[in-house]
């Protein structure tokens, strides 16, 4: 489990084991685009300002994670306890 919180919104979102963060963000009341759901069409591409992303997607590019600043919140979670992100 890990949190999110939304910078520019000033949300916090609890995002449980066995739910995706796009869904956490959805229960919020927060829309993120989003199509396939499986990191593969790199639609729901969100941006990350603090904490680092555990990507598990297939869309981002190893210069993409290198940076450090998004994820996919469709199937990618976090490997630190707090992402901090910007929608
Ligand atoms: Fe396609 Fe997230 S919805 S990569």
């Amino acid at each position: 489990p890990f949190e999110i919180v939304v910078a520019n919104r000033d949300i916090t979102v609890q995002v449980p084991v066995g739910e995706t963060a796009l869904h956490a963000l959805a229960r919020a009341g927060i829309d993120v685009m989003f199509s396939c759901e499986q990191g593969v069409c790199g639609a729901c591409v969100t941006g990350v300002i603090e904490g680092e992303p555990d990507h598990r997607d297939q869309y981002l590019t190893e210069a993409d994670r290198a940076r450090n600043d998004c994820f996919t919140p469709c199937c990618s979670r976090s490997r630190t306890p707090r992402l901090v992100i910007e929608i």
